[in-house]
């Protein structure tokens, strides 16, 4: 069924938004929300703790500080799936061998300015959206009246 996801649009590929949003909606997902934001230290760190202590890391969140960050909630049938395939795998090597069209293989420079992020599970998805993005949570949010 219809699902939500979190999708990142990150500072490498800023540049190129215009033509990442328009493969997003030829691919047939509704943009739900919108946000531009550049990333302090402390929020990279919190988005990102599942890596903390990996060789990558510091890496990443430097990167991910150093510009703009557009961040789309996106909507589709099997959403979470849907733009992992769209992004393509995570190595742009790998993404221009085996995904020559999608986003990493066309706006990826390397396995850190990889163009994108996607959320990899409902949970992971929930967490991310909610990180971005105001959710509304209709079990444990009463409505004064
Ligand atoms: P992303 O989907 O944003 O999730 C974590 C990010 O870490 C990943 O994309 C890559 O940009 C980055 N990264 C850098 N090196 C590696 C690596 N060796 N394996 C996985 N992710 C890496």
């Amino acid at each position: 069924g219809k699902e939500q996801t979190l999708g990142l649009i990150k500072p490498n590929a800023y540049s190129k938004r215009a033509d990442i949003i328009g493969l997003i909606k030829k691919d047939g997902f509704t943009i739900a929300e919108q946000k531009e934001v550049t990333l302090t230290r402390n929020q990279v760190e919190n988005f990102y703790a599942e890596h903390r202590g990996k060789k990558f890391y510091d890496e990443l969140c430097t990167f991910m500080t150093s510009g703009p960050t557009i961040a789309l909630l996106l909507e589709k049938a099997d959403a979470i799936k849907e733009w992992r395939r769209v992004m393509g795998p995570t190595s742009v090597e790998t993404a221009k061998k085996e995904a020559p069209n999608s986003i990493r293989a066309l706006y990826g420079e390397n396995v850190t300015k990889n163009a994108a992020h996607g959320s990899d599970s409902p949970e992971s998805a929930k967490r991310e959206v909610g990180f971005f993005f105001h959710v509304e949570d209709t079990y444990a949010m009463i409505k004064p009246n």
